[in-house]
């Protein structure tokens, strides 16, 4: 598949339909994702980015029936990771003369992946390369999200090519903004920026505000995932700048793992509280044992605080918390406050280790949380309402 995104403009990259795990394990993906490359033509030629190592034949055999492939005249690599670099030794093999454009740090990451001298050319921001009538203009963007990474700027186009930034793991035949679902698309854009972004926002906050300091006209952001932004492209932009400043909505998110029902009563029960408390705020509850990790991140990335609880399990938490709250801490959210709770029968520490880690991860406690012994009664219930309507007043 490629398909014009202006005359000059082939998209080459591939459509990944079936991939449910980015990052190894790590990340899913339920709409699949795309692995976005580009061609731009003028007097000169330059292929920006490749595709994942998987697809590595799949892409030259199709870039060849494109071009040929010696009529490319310049390699551009923003980023060094495998799933926009994994077809460069593929590629190069056929074109080993021609030069790569990347960042210092991208011919380290390469160089220490692929084990391969190419004809490497390192730019730093505010360098150019002229294709012709038009300029390829280079801006590092270092630990978006890797210290290698880089955007670059087609002058008379006005296209930014962002690589990650702005991207979403969103697979789709439509591939322009405007064209996709869009309840779908901001779903799939925020999940991206929770649980990749996250910690470099602040980075993001003033990467965006040098580029925008440029003033450059941009018509189109062809990131290396997901949609390209050609209708009010700005629009992921403003959301990007919303995101990196200490996001937050008008949510409380419960988050539990249970044995034997009790520390699920209590997040029902504690729930319930909140939603006395305080009749505007959105309360969602997920068992994060039977929940897709990356979603409850999202719903995390979304809240003002959060409420988690585990019963105690060997002087512990169960693990599906413990993984939870350990994905947190590396996140680093920022402005958001905390509470724990959870059902024990004899020595229960959990709320006391699920506090300590929360607070490890940059939450703000609201109280030292709330135990129930064995099953709650009516008693406890009350006490976990009672909880529940403290809360809505503490994160209000
Ligand atoms: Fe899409 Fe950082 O690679």
């Amino acid at each position: 598949m490629s398909f014009k995104i202006k005359d000059n403009i082939t998209w080459v990259g591939k459509v990944d339909w079936e991939l449910r795990k980015f990052h190894g394990e790590e990340y899913s993906t339920h709409k699949g994702s795309t692995y976005n490359s580009y061609l731009v033509r003028d007097k000169k030629t330059a292929l920006i980015d490749t595709v994942w190592t998987p697809f590595a034949k799949e892409y030259v055999t199709f870039l060849r029936q494109e071009t040929d492939l010696k009529s490319i005249d310049f390699v551009i690599a923003n980023h060094g990771e495998p799933d926009h670099s994994g077809a460069l030794p593929e590629l190069m093999r056929e074109i080993p003369e021609k030069p790569v454009y990347c960042t210092a740090n991208a011919v380290k990451s390469l160089k220490a992946q692929y084990h391969q001298d190419w004809n490497f050319v390192p730019v730093k921001t505010g360098d150019k390369l002229s294709l012709g009538s038009k300029e390829l203009i280079f801006i590092e963007a270092p630990m978006l999200h890797w210290p290698d990474s880089m955007f670059c700027y087609l002058t008379g186009d006005n296209i930014l090519f962002s690589n990650d930034a702005f991207g979403q793991h969103y697979a789709s035949e439509l591939m322009f903004n405007d064209l996709v679902d869009q309840a779908e698309l901001e779903r799939e854009c925020i999940k991206y920026y929770a649980n990749i972004l996250t910690p470099f926002s602040k980075l993001v906050d003033k990467k965006i505000k040098e580029v925008v300091g440029l003033n450059v006209p941009v018509d189109m952001i062809c990131t290396s995932h997901g949609v390209i932004w050609r209708k009010d492209p700005l629009q992921i932009v403003n959301k990007y700048l919303e995101w990196a400043n200490d996001y937050q909505e008008n949510q409380i998110t419960i988050i539990y793992d249970t044995m034997w029902n009790s520390t699920r009563k209590m997040a029902e029960a504690i729930a319930s509280g909140i939603r006395q408390g305080d009749d505007t705020v959105v309360v969602k509850l997920f068992n994060c044992a039977r929940y897709d990790k990356n979603d409850i991140i999202t719903e995390v990335f979304k809240s003002k605080a959060i409420v988690m609880g585990s019963p105690t399990i060997n002087k512990g938490i169960l693990s599906a918390v413990a993984g939870i709250l350990e994905e947190m801490r590396g996140l680093g959210f920022k402005n958001k406050k905390a509470a724990a709770f959870g059902s024990y029968g004899w020595s229960g520490e959990s709320v006391k280790m699920i506090s300590e880690k929360l607070k490890e991860g940059g939450f703000a406690l609201a109280n030292d949380g709330l135990r129930e012994m064995w099953n709650p009664d009516k008693q406890g219930r009350e006490n976990c309402i009672n909880f529940g309507k403290t809360l809505a007043s503490t994160f209000k």
